[in-house]
């Protein structure tokens, strides 16, 4: 019997990175030995004071409700923490902590986007905006980044790309996937648009060759800046983030945060402090052995053929052209999977500009980013001839793919058009939205017996 799921249900994509971790997981407890480089995961354990401040809050009986804004002293730590990092003054008021990065960017969005608005933002991108802002009922516009420019952002054609519609700009610097920094003058410049920046600075402190990160805040006072411990901390599963915002948003999201979310955990609250407060030699330590990695990486997947132009400044994830060995992203990465037992992002998920990449994660240990450069390079010059043979995998894959392209972000321009559908969409009936199911669902990867 059809489901009677929101329309807005079958507007998003399944996170191509967690669907292949999910069937490599399936892999494995069938017994294969999986390198994981998909999943933007630090393999480092979480800085000591953390795991320690949180075990104490649980004992202590810190297994409360918090304001919904955060506990006072982690909002103050986080203040300051900004305001060390960026030499800007941050008001601890305008910090509400989340349980994540991710609530954060909804809590964002659900602010700032209604139905049929646009949000801009550079492509490839992580998976999850776009998403976020259909959820919405928005409408995300991509502007294409190039990797021969450094993946840096054209200003020009994100003012192209605005219309009457925009409600915001969205910047990851360092960005997931390609790890680029955008510049100060490129921040200062998209600032300059008058658009409220959505600034996700998750990967700041990740990063090399002495590259520094800008934050929004140094080049707009108004901006959003989204972030959190999951990265700079290795805390992924502690699920915590905050959001810095403009004194007039922090009252409609602390009403948001209270009826949706309530608060943060109370001890992984704790960890949050502990963290900020003694975890910067850890974050350190985290740095330089990724330095090492992102080296290895490179050097590595440059000799088997793939396109690294640019070495990443920031973040942990190397966005390669894998184009040398067919274009179709999703279809190579699960083909890796399945023949080298090395776990790969396609880089369709990142927006229909990331197709023909992959994203290798090198938050993984030294030995298993060189174990998994020898199994690939004993698979992939057989590819070629494999590839060209079984039209079922071939035709497949560009079934999804061709999808994938057509269900992507909307290309700047047509975002107009879009909208029209956008808004349809949103008030269409059940049948229209069962179609998109189908689609949705036609795009999750297949069961591994395939
Ligand atoms: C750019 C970016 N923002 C946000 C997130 C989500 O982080 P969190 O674990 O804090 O929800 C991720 C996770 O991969 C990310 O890459």
């Amino acid at each position: 019997m059809p489901q009677p799921f929101a329309a807005r249900v079958a507007l998003l994509r399944p996170f191509l990175a967690m669907e292949i971790l999910e069937r490599a997981l399936a892999m494995e407890r069938a017994g294969a030995r999986v390198i994981h480089l998909e999943v933007g995961e630090p393999d480092f354990p979480p800085p000591a004071a953390a795991v320690a401040a949180c075990a104490a809050a649980l004992a202590a009986g810190e297994t409360h409700y918090t304001d919904s804004r955060g506990l006072a002293e982690l909002r103050e730590a986080i203040a300051a923490d900004h305001a060390r990092r960026f030499g800007v003054s941050v008001d601890p008021e305008r910090v509400i902590v989340t349980s994540g990065t991710s609530p954060a960017l909804l809590l964002v969005f659900s602010l700032l986007v209604g139905p049929g608005d646009e949000v801009i933002l550079a492509a490839p991108h992580y998976p999850c905006y776009p998403n976020a802002i259909r959820v919405c009922g928005g409408v995300p516009v991509a502007v294409p980044t190039r990797a021969e420019d450094g993946w840096c952002i054209d200003v020009d054609a994100v003012r192209r790309a605005r219309t009457p519609r925009t409600r915001a700009i969205v910047v990851s610097s360092p960005a997931n996937p390609t790890g680029a920094i955008q510049s100060r003058a490129t921040l200062a410049a998209l600032a300059e648009l008058g658009l409220p920046l959505v600034s996700d600075e998750i990967y700041d402190g990740l990063v090399y060759d002495g590259a520094r990160v800008t934050s929004a805040l140094e080049v707009s006072p108004e901006a959003y800046v989204l972030d959190g411990f999951s990265k700079r901390y290795a805390m992924t599963g502690f699920r915590l983030g905050y959001a810095i915002v403009p004194e007039p948003a922090l009252r409609p999201l602390q009403v948001m945060q209270q009826n949706l979310f309530i608060s943060a955990n109370h001890f992984v609250q704790r960890a949050g402090l502990a963290a900020l407060r003694e975890g910067g030699p850890t974050v350190r330590a985290m740095c330089a052995a990724y330095a090492r990695r992102r080296e290895l990486l490179v050097d590595g997947l440059r000799a088997l053929g793939f396109g690294v132009p640019t070495p990443p400044q920031g973040a942990f994830y190397v966005f390669a052209d894998a184009r040398a060995f067919g274009r179709d992203s999703l279809a190579l990465a699960l083909e890796l999977l399945e023949r080298a037992q090395v776990g790969t992002t396609p880089g369709i998920d990142f927006g229909a500009e990331g197709e023909g990449f992959l994203r290798f994660c090198y938050a993984a240990s030294d030995d298993a980013l060189r174990e998994a450069l020898a199994r690939l390079a004993a698979v992939l010059p057989t590819l070629g001839s494999s590839r060209r043979q079984p039209a079922a995998q071939g035709g497949e894959a560009a079934a999804q793919r061709g999808e994938a392209e057509r269900r992507h972000v909307e290309p700047a321009g047509e975002a107009a058009a879009q909208r029209g559908e956008a808004e349809r969409r949103h008030v269409e009936p059940a049948g229209e939205a069962a179609a998109q199911r189908g689609e949705a669902e036609r795009r999750h990867v297949e069961p591994s017996e395939r």
